[in-house]
Protein backbone atom coordinates (compact mmCIF):
# COMPACT_ATOMS: atom_id res chain seq x y z
CA UNK A 1 0.00 0.00 0.00
CA UNK A 2 2.70 2.49 0.92
CA UNK A 3 4.86 1.59 -1.90
CA UNK A 4 1.80 2.42 -4.30
CA UNK A 5 1.19 5.61 -2.46
CA UNK A 6 5.18 6.60 -3.48
CA UNK A 7 4.63 5.28 -6.73
CA UNK A 8 1.55 7.26 -7.51
CA UNK A 9 3.47 10.79 -5.86
CA UNK A 10 6.18 10.59 -7.80
CA UNK A 11 4.10 9.36 -11.00
CA UNK A 12 2.30 12.66 -10.55
CA UNK A 13 5.63 14.90 -10.04
CA UNK A 14 6.65 13.37 -13.18
CA UNK A 15 3.74 14.34 -14.62
CA UNK A 16 3.62 17.54 -13.33
CA UNK A 17 7.20 18.26 -14.69
CA UNK A 18 7.20 17.22 -18.49
CA UNK A 19 4.19 16.20 -19.37
CA UNK A 20 1.11 19.41 -19.50
CA UNK A 21 1.63 23.31 -19.89
CA UNK A 22 -0.29 25.33 -17.49
CA UNK A 23 -3.05 28.08 -18.59
CA UNK A 24 -3.05 30.68 -16.34
CA UNK A 25 -6.05 32.80 -16.45
CA UNK A 26 -5.71 34.66 -13.29
CA UNK A 27 -4.65 38.19 -12.32
CA UNK A 28 -1.41 38.44 -10.04
CA UNK A 29 0.32 35.13 -10.49
CA UNK A 30 3.70 33.41 -10.21
CA UNK A 31 4.63 31.57 -12.85
CA UNK A 32 7.07 28.40 -11.58
CA UNK A 33 6.06 25.59 -14.61
CA UNK A 34 8.57 24.92 -17.02
CA UNK A 35 5.93 25.98 -19.74
CA UNK A 36 2.18 27.31 -19.88
CA UNK A 37 -0.04 29.80 -21.57
CA UNK A 38 -1.30 33.03 -19.98
CA UNK A 39 -4.02 34.84 -21.00
CA UNK A 40 -5.86 37.73 -19.69
CA UNK A 41 -8.77 37.69 -17.42
CA UNK A 42 -11.98 37.12 -19.53
CA UNK A 43 -10.04 35.98 -22.40
CA UNK A 44 -11.46 36.23 -25.19
CA UNK A 45 -13.79 37.92 -23.86
CA UNK A 46 -13.15 41.52 -22.63
CA UNK A 47 -10.88 42.57 -20.07
CA UNK A 48 -12.16 44.41 -17.68
CA UNK A 49 -12.02 48.15 -16.45
CA UNK A 50 -9.42 49.76 -14.20
CA UNK A 51 -7.27 46.28 -13.67
CA UNK A 52 -3.64 45.89 -12.50
CA UNK A 53 -2.06 42.67 -12.72
CA UNK A 54 1.16 41.23 -12.36
CA UNK A 55 2.52 38.23 -13.44
CA UNK A 56 5.92 37.19 -12.64
CA UNK A 57 7.93 34.22 -14.60
CA UNK A 58 11.26 32.23 -12.96
CA UNK A 59 13.14 29.42 -14.32
CA UNK A 60 15.90 27.50 -12.50
CA UNK A 61 19.10 27.41 -12.48
CA UNK A 62 20.74 26.50 -15.98
CA UNK A 63 17.87 27.52 -18.00
CA UNK A 64 16.13 30.90 -19.54
CA UNK A 65 12.67 31.52 -20.08
CA UNK A 66 11.28 32.21 -23.42
CA UNK A 67 8.44 34.15 -23.58
CA UNK A 68 6.12 34.62 -26.85
CA UNK A 69 3.76 36.93 -27.11
CA UNK A 70 1.28 35.89 -29.70
CA UNK A 71 -1.80 37.53 -29.31
CA UNK A 72 -2.43 41.41 -28.44
CA UNK A 73 -6.00 43.13 -28.79
CA UNK A 74 -6.04 46.23 -26.49
CA UNK A 75 -7.74 49.81 -26.83
CA UNK A 76 -4.78 51.99 -27.89
CA UNK A 77 -4.10 55.31 -27.21
CA UNK A 78 -1.37 57.61 -28.76
CA UNK A 79 0.22 57.84 -25.84
CA UNK A 80 0.13 54.10 -24.80
CA UNK A 81 0.15 54.71 -21.01
CA UNK A 82 -3.48 56.72 -21.73
CA UNK A 83 -5.15 53.31 -22.19
CA UNK A 84 -4.57 49.88 -22.13
CA UNK A 85 -1.13 48.04 -21.87
CA UNK A 86 1.31 45.56 -21.17
CA UNK A 87 4.50 45.91 -19.83
CA UNK A 88 7.73 43.59 -19.75
CA UNK A 89 10.29 44.17 -17.48
CA UNK A 90 13.81 41.67 -17.07
CA UNK A 91 14.09 40.58 -13.76
CA UNK A 92 11.68 40.31 -10.44
CA UNK A 93 10.49 43.69 -10.56
CA UNK A 94 9.58 47.06 -12.35
CA UNK A 95 13.48 48.08 -12.53
CA UNK A 96 14.71 47.42 -15.66
CA UNK A 97 12.09 48.39 -18.45
CA UNK A 98 12.18 46.29 -21.44
CA UNK A 99 8.85 46.90 -23.71
CA UNK A 100 5.49 48.07 -23.36
CA UNK A 101 2.80 47.65 -26.53
CA UNK A 102 -0.93 47.88 -26.77
CA UNK A 103 -1.10 46.49 -30.25
CA UNK A 104 -0.79 43.18 -32.02
CA UNK A 105 2.71 41.44 -33.41
CA UNK A 106 4.17 38.12 -32.63
CA UNK A 107 7.43 39.03 -29.96
CA UNK A 108 9.41 37.53 -28.19
CA UNK A 109 12.25 37.66 -25.30
CA UNK A 110 13.83 35.46 -23.09
CA UNK A 111 15.93 36.26 -19.71
CA UNK A 112 16.20 34.19 -16.23
CA UNK A 113 13.34 35.87 -14.77
CA UNK A 114 10.24 38.59 -16.41
CA UNK A 115 7.85 40.58 -14.23
CA UNK A 116 4.68 41.78 -16.48
CA UNK A 117 1.99 44.47 -15.83
CA UNK A 118 -1.51 44.50 -17.72
CA UNK A 119 -2.99 47.76 -16.66
CA UNK A 120 -6.03 48.83 -17.99
CA UNK A 121 -7.79 52.30 -17.60
CA UNK A 122 -11.16 53.11 -16.91
CA UNK A 123 -13.16 52.51 -19.73
CA UNK A 124 -13.04 50.73 -23.10
CA UNK A 125 -12.06 46.79 -23.77
CA UNK A 126 -11.03 44.66 -26.21
CA UNK A 127 -9.98 40.71 -25.98
CA UNK A 128 -6.65 41.12 -24.21
CA UNK A 129 -3.78 38.99 -24.79
CA UNK A 130 -1.85 35.46 -24.85
CA UNK A 131 1.66 34.54 -23.90
CA UNK A 132 3.40 31.28 -24.68
CA UNK A 133 6.45 30.64 -22.33
CA UNK A 134 8.61 27.56 -21.90
CA UNK A 135 11.90 26.93 -20.06
CA UNK A 136 14.94 26.59 -22.42
CA UNK A 137 17.88 24.98 -20.88
CA UNK A 138 21.14 27.09 -21.62
C1 LIG B 1 -15.01 41.83 -13.99
O1 LIG B 1 -16.01 42.66 -13.47
C2 LIG B 1 -17.17 41.94 -13.07
C3 LIG B 1 -18.23 42.97 -12.69
O2 LIG B 1 -17.72 43.92 -11.80
C4 LIG B 1 -16.78 41.03 -11.90
O3 LIG B 1 -17.90 40.31 -11.47
C5 LIG B 1 -15.71 40.07 -12.37
O4 LIG B 1 -15.27 39.28 -11.30
C6 LIG B 1 -14.54 40.83 -12.95
N1 LIG B 1 -13.64 39.85 -13.57
C7 LIG B 1 -12.33 39.89 -13.42
C8 LIG B 1 -11.57 38.82 -14.10
O5 LIG B 1 -11.77 40.74 -12.75
C1 LIG C 1 -3.32 42.52 -8.21
O1 LIG C 1 -2.37 43.15 -7.38
C2 LIG C 1 -2.50 44.57 -7.31
C3 LIG C 1 -1.41 45.10 -6.42
O2 LIG C 1 -0.16 44.72 -6.89
C4 LIG C 1 -3.86 44.94 -6.77
O3 LIG C 1 -4.00 46.35 -6.79
C5 LIG C 1 -4.94 44.31 -7.64
O4 LIG C 1 -6.21 44.58 -7.09
C6 LIG C 1 -4.73 42.81 -7.74
N1 LIG C 1 -5.71 42.29 -8.68
C7 LIG C 1 -6.52 41.27 -8.39
C8 LIG C 1 -7.52 40.90 -9.44
O5 LIG C 1 -6.44 40.66 -7.34
C1 LIG D 1 17.71 40.32 -19.30
O1 LIG D 1 18.94 40.53 -18.63
C2 LIG D 1 19.90 39.54 -18.89
C3 LIG D 1 21.11 39.81 -18.00
O2 LIG D 1 21.50 41.14 -18.08
C4 LIG D 1 20.24 39.54 -20.38
O3 LIG D 1 21.16 38.54 -20.67
C5 LIG D 1 18.96 39.29 -21.17
O4 LIG D 1 19.21 39.37 -22.55
C6 LIG D 1 17.90 40.31 -20.79
N1 LIG D 1 16.66 39.99 -21.48
C7 LIG D 1 15.82 40.93 -21.92
C8 LIG D 1 14.57 40.45 -22.59
O5 LIG D 1 16.03 42.12 -21.79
Amino acid sequence: MQVELYKMVFLLAVFALYCCSLHVKACNETLTYPSGVITSPNYPAFYNDSIYCTYELYSPFGYIINLRVEEVEFECCAVISDCDYLEIYNGSETTQYVDRFCSNGVRTYSSQQFFLVFRTDLQGGDIGFKMLYSWLSR
